[in-house]
C-alpha cells in the first residue's frame, strides 16, 4: 500500500480526451460556440430524459440558476431555508435582497426539520428553499403540505441530487422549480455548470429569457434578466460525462460500501445507510465524530488524516448561520440551530470518487479505526 500518495476528497469526472477532441473539432467547424448551439440543445433533451424530468434549462454554474429561481417567480421578503449547506443557498437570496430565515435540521437527515417550518412563518415569508444535503432527500411532502397551507412557493437546491430518486421518482420533480450543480466536484460535471428543472413550457420559456438578459426575441427584453447561459464546448464534454455517469456512481457506490462494512460499529463514529426506495447517488460519505465516545474530536481525527495525505472535508462547517454576513440575523443564533451546530462540529465527509481503489479505501479506514 503506498501510505504518501494524496488522497483527495473527490477527483473530477473526465470524459475520454479523444471523444472530446472529435466534438470539439466538430464546434471548430460549426463556429458556433455559445447561445443555444446545438450540443446546448443535445444536452438540455438528454438530460431531461436521463434525470426524468419535463423541461431542463442549463446554465454556466449551480449558483445562478438559484438566483433566477428566485428572480422567476417574484420571491420577496422572507425565505425560510436551512443554515447546513454551502453558501451558495443563501448567497441567492442575498443578491436578491431577501432575508434568510434559518430553521434548524433534522439531525437524521442532515436537512431541514420541516417540524420546525410553521413556528418560523411571518407575514413576510414567501418561500421555502430547502437542499437535498449530500443528496438525501427532503421530506418533500411534510414540506410540500406547510407551502400549500400557508400558499408559499418551494424552490429546491438540489446541487447534490443529481439522478436522486424516491420509488422511481426524480426528488428533482419537488416543489415548484429545482436547481443542480454541475460544478467539478459533483457527481456529474461540466466543468462549471448547473441547471433548473422546470414543470411546464411557459415557466421553461421565461427561464431562458432571464438567462439571458431577458431577451425574448430579437428586439423585446422582458426583464432584466442575467447572462448564465451555457456554451458549446461545456455542453458538449457534458454530453460525454452522461454516458458514463452511471458507471461512475456505480463505483463511489462500491466505495461507500467498503467503507460502511467497516466503519459500522464503531463506537462514537456515526454513519447514514441507504434509505430504502431511494435511489442515492454517493456523491459524499459523510461520518460524524461524537468526540466523547471516539477519544478523538472532529478536528483532530481530521488533521491525523490530512498528517497521512488523505483529505476529508468538514463539509458543512461553519454553518452558513455562522459566517459574518448572516450571523446579525435573529434565526441565527445557536440556540435557534441546535442540531446544525451540533452536525457541522461533528461531520468529516470522506474521500468519495469514482477513482478510489480497495488500498486507498482501507488507507481512509485504518486511520479512523
Ligand atoms: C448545496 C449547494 N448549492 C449551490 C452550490 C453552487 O453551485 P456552483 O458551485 O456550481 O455555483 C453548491 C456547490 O458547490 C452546493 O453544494
Amino acid at each position: 500500500m503506498n501510505m504518501n500518495k494524496t488522497i483527495t476528497v473527490t477527483s473530477p469526472l473526465l470524459p475520454d480526451l479523444t471523444e472530446f477532441e472529435k466534438l470539439l473539432s466538430k464546434i471548430w467547424d460549426s463556429r458556433w460556440i455559445t447561445n443555444n448551439g446545438s450540443f446546448h440543445m443535445e444536452l438540455e433533451t438528454a438530460l431531461a430524459q436521463y434525470l426524468k424530468v419535463p423541461y431542463i434549462s442549463l446554465f454556466t454554474n449551480g449558483t445562478l440558476p438559484l438566483i433566477t429561481a428566485l428572480q422567476a417567480l417574484r420571491i420577496s421578503g422572507e425565505v425560510i431555508t436551512t443554515p447546513y449547506s454551502f453558501v451558495a443557498t443563501t448567497h441567492a437570496l442575498w443578491w436578491n435582497g431577501i432575508k434568510p430565515v434559518f430553521v434548524d435540521i433534522d439531525p437524521e437527515t442532515g436537512n431541514i426539520d420541516p417540524q420546525k417550518i410553521e413556528s418560523a412563518i411571518t407575514p413576510m415569508t414567501t418561500a421555502i428553499m430547502p437542499v437535498h444535503v449530500y443528496g438525501q432527500p427532503c421530506k418533500i411532502k411534510e414540506i410540500q403540505d406547510i407551502a400549500d397551507k400557508y400558499g408559499l412557493k418551494v424552490i429546491y437546491d438540489a446541487a447534490h441530487a443529481f439522478g436522486v430518486e424516491i420509488n422511481g421518482e426524480s426528488v428533482l420533480n419537488a416543489g415548484d422549480l429545482s436547481t443542480l450543480s454541475f460544478h467539478a466536484t459533483k457527481v456529474y460535471n461540466t466543468v462549471e455548470g448547473g441547471a433548473m428543472i422546470i414543470k411546464d413550457e411557459k415557466t421553461k420559456k421565461r427561464i431562458d429569457y432571464l438567462k439571458n438578459f431577458g431577451f425574448a426575441s430579437e428586439t423585446e427584453v422582458v426583464a432584466p434578466g442575467i447572462n448564465s447561459k451555457m456554451d458549446e464546448i461545456r455542453s458538449a464534454y457534458g454530453l460525454l460525462n452522461l454516458q458514463q455517469v452511471d458507471q461512475a456512481i456505480e463505483l463511489r457506490h462500491q466505495v461507500a460500501s467498503q467503507y460502511r462494512k467497516a466503519l459500522t460499529g464503531i463506537k462514537g463514529i456515526k454513519i447514514w445507510n441507504d434509505t430504502p426506495g431511494v435511489k442515492h447517488n454517493y456523491s459524499y460519505f459523510p461520518i460524524f465524530v461524537d468526540a466523547n465516545e471516539y477519544g478523538m474530536t472532529r478536528d483532530e481525527l481530521y488533521f491525523k488524516m490530512k498528517e497521512q495525505n488523505i483529505f476529508g472535508r468538514r463539509y458543512f462547517y461553519p454553518l452558513i448561520s455562522a459566517f459574518s454576513t448572516y450571523r446579525g440575523l435573529p434565526s441565527a443564533g445557536k440556540d435557534n440551530l441546535p442540531n446544525a451546530y451540533k452536525m457541522s462540529e461533528e461531520v468529516i465527509c470522506l474521500p468519495m470518487h469514482h477513482l478510489l481503489n480497495e488500498n486507498e479505501v482501507n488507507r481512509v479506514i485504518s486511520v479512523i479505526k
